[in-house]
């Protein structure tokens, strides 16, 4: 018979499931970040690049990058998921050119000037609550950032009032363990600008007799942007917006609704 658990947990509690549920697709969008990397850094048209990547997780962005060539650092304020990146890492022989670090992203310290380019997609930075965050954070990255190199953020915007409540499902699989979730985003009301995910998590353990079903609840917080939230933040940082792409790499206008991979470069002063 099925053992069966009902659990609530932070939402990165652990990294494996974690890994589970995003691996799929990882190596296509790393490739999709090198070619928008090597248009938009100046002199990176070629050869192996230096990547940064503040909220790594698991660190499968930069483990692709590094198994194309590349090296990089990662950044996330998680003990647990850079001890998950950093042995993923050696299992996959890469331990040599990524490493991870704990620390928030809006308070990090890097070797100035020594990275290519730096990458943070599906709206982790909207894990920052303030505005003050926001811009400490890019600070962080210009420091890092060589002249110029890029950041490339996926983050979506919306107009105020018109975000919808909507849902996602993510499903993942490997030997003896399987992983779907359910996620269900409430916007904020009235002068809130902080979005409600409320995520369910059904995790099947080995197979037959011995399987084990488990349920995770988690609620987390993102900040939510207007088009103009974001570009009127972007000048007080001092950045600007180079590029618009969809997930896929499709260069796109910066709508006011919707996701996009933005990249983004220090204005020169
Ligand atoms: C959606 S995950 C993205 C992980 C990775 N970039 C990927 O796409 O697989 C967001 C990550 O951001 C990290 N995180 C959230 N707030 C953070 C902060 N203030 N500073 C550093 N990391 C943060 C979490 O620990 C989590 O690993």
């Amino acid at each position: 018979m099925t053992h069966v658990e009902s659990d609530r947990a932070s939402y990165y509690d652990d990294p494996l499931i974690y890994h589970v549920l995003h691996m799929h697709g990882t190596r296509a969008e790393a490739r999709v970040f090198e070619r928008l990397a090597r248009r938009h850094a100046t002199n990176a048209a070629s050869g192996p690049l230096r990547w940064l990547e503040p909220a790594s997780g698991t660190g499968r962005y930069l483990h692709a990058l590094a198994q194309a060539g590349h090296s990089g650092v990662g950044v996330d304020m998680l003990a647990p998921m850079n001890a998950f990146a950093a042995a993923e890492a050696e299992r996959l022989g890469l331990a040599a050119r990524v490493r991870f670090i704990t620390a928030p992203m809006e308070r990090f310290n890097v070797r100035r000037a020594a990275f290519d380019v730096a990458i943070n997609p599906i709206n982790s930075v909207r894990h920052l609550m303030t505005d003050r965050a926001l811009v400490d954070h890019l600070s962080c990255v210009r420091r890092a950032l060589r002249s110029g190199g890029v950041y490339i953020v996926g983050v979506e915007v919306n107009p105020t009032g018109m975000a919808q409540p909507s849902e996602d499902v993510w499903k993942g699989r490997v030997a003896g363990l399987s992983v779907h979730q359910f996620v269900s985003y409430v916007p904020p009301e009235g002068r809130s600008r902080r979005e409600t995910a409320m995520s369910h998590k059904t995790i099947l353990i080995g197979r037959g007799a011995q399987r084990k079903e488990r349920h995770i609840d988690s609620v987390y917080h993102l900040r939510t942007y207007t088009k103009s939230q974001w570009e009127s933040l972007l000048q007080t940082a001092g950045w600007e917006v180079v590029a618009c792409y969809g997930p896929t790499g499709r260069a796109k206008a910066f709508e006011p609704i919707g996701y996009c991979l933005q990249v983004l470069r220090p204005r020169s002063t």
